[in-house]
């Protein structure tokens, strides 16, 4: 079967490895892909987004399954483009429909959509211009800290955690009338905030049955010890310590169980990932956000620990049969550092040069590549989240020491990455 992988990140990377060794994959291609894709299968020059160019091109190379790395075109709708394509209906895409999309697409109704099926989650209040000075009163009489969400996608931005009334009620303003985050702010949830560790727990589901992948912990904040901006993430690690198997369990039964049947009972065509953003809270679950994708850089440890053949667990899905799927794991711990462009998450330089990664890597670490680009035979950065190095050991703080070496060799001009990924579980 050719595959066509859409996206360009560590993620996609992270997936087109393992779908390379698929037996069921003869040839991968991916759009646009990165510098590391292109020793997986064959970068294409098409944008995820531009859903004609993409149906020309399976057309022509007749793809026979469709993998969907970020959320943009499935919240776009591409797999309602191909639903009703009388000339690609045929080809399976993996991920959700427009609809099921929108549990990323829109805070408002994944919100909304866990009180109809009583998910436990943060309590909220939604408010747009049409409600906007009892939004205000709403605010004024909110326990601190506040978090407010402009409901659309910005680009992993649009989450404001307010520590007093005043700056609440400023970037309140500034989402609904000053257009701060643009059409996706247009709509604001105003949520209580929940004190606990978070981690990613991430469903397979074919919309009837549903498979649970490797759980992770990523590493938001740009600096050690969690200090400084939010990013896209600095690092991951896999499996998460404090999921054992009765909370695991909790989040089966109060969580993934009502999500999947939720979906099914609203006849929303979900045949994909869903990533459920977890927060502990205390001894119990409460979901903080969905996505409707893979997340990244969770990916870069989460195939890799996968044992599964990855293209037959997709058929599985176009063909709604993973209740007779059985996931296997690598029991070991794995740990991804992810090296970013000096400057990121501000501004930052592109196409340096990257030197050090023909050095011959250790057995159990893998480089995927996330910004990166070939330019007459040399990579070149393209982006604020660069490389990610994966590496398999029996603790957390082997598995980092084994990352921190490989990276070590590696180098570009403003190289950083965090040292202390997974510090907590040392
Ligand atoms: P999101 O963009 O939805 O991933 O949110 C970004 C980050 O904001 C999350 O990973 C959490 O760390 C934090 N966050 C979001 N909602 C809450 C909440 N209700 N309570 C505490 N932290 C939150
Ligand atoms: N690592 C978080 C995300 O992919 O959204």
């Amino acid at each position: 079967m050719n595959i066509l992988l859409l996206g360009s990140g560590g993620r996609e990377h992270a997936l087109a490895w393992k779908l390379a060794g698929s037996s069921l994959c003869s040839s991968l291609f991916i759009a646009p892909g990165n510098a590391g894709t292109a020793q997986c299968g064959t970068n294409v020059d098409l944008s995820p987004v531009d859903f004609e160019g993409v149906r020309k091109f399976c057309s022509k190379q007749k793809i026979g399954m469709v993998i969907v790395g970020p959320e943009e075109p499935l919240v776009k709708g591409i797999v309602d483009f191909f639903a009703t394509d009388p000339d690609l209906q045929h080809i399976p895409v993996i991920g959700p429909s427009g609809k099921g999309a929108l549990l990323e697409g829109s805070k408002a109704f994944s919100k909304k959509f866990m009180e109809r099926h009583q998910i436990p989650t943060a309590s909220y209040r939604e408010f747009s211009t049409a409600n906007f000075s009892e939004g205000i009163t709403y605010l004024q009489q909110h326990s601190l800290p506040i978090v407010l969400k402009a409901d659309g996608l910005a680009a992993g931005k649009g989450v404001v955690i307010c520590q007093n009334h005043i700056e609440a009620v400023a970037e309140f303003e500034l989402m609904l009338q000053g257009n701060k985050f643009g059409e996706a702010g247009s709509k604001v949830v105003v949520e209580e905030f929940l004190y606990g560790i978070e981690m990613s727990v991430f469903v397979l589901t074919d919309g009837r049955h549903y498979v649970v992948l490797p759980e992770a912990k990523d590493y938001k904040r740009v600096g050690e010890g969690d200090k400084g901006p939010n990013t896209g993430g600095m690092g991951a690690v896999s499996p998460v310590p404090f999921a054992d198997e009765v909370f695991m369990s909790k989040i089966t039964q109060r969580i993934i169980v009502p999500t999947v049947e939720g979906l099914a009972k609203e006849d929303i065509d979900y045949k994909g990932f869903i990533f459920i953003g977890i927060i502990k809270v205390g001894e119990e679950p409460y979901v903080i956000e969905y996505n409707c994708r893979m997340g990244d850089p969770e990916t870069e440890v989460v195939m890799p620990r996968l044992k599964n053949d990855l293209a037959e667990l997709f058929l599985a899905v176009a063909e709604q049969r993973l209740d007779k799927v059985k996931i296997e794991m690598d029991p070991r711990i794995c740990c991804t550092i992810v090296a970013v462009s000096g400057g990121y998450p501000g501004s930052y330089e592109k196409g340096l040069p990257i030197t050090g990664l023909e050095e011959p890597l250790p057995e159990d670490s893998l480089i995927f590549h996330a910004g990166t680009r070939m330019e007459k035979g040399e990579v070149l950065t393209n982006g604020g989240r660069v490389l990610c190095v994966s590496s398999f050991a029996e603790t957390v703080y082997e598995a980092v020491d084994k990352s921190r070496d490989v990276l070590e060799k590696i180098n570009y001009e403003g190289i950083y990455y965090r040292r202390d990924i997974g510090y907590e579980f040392l």
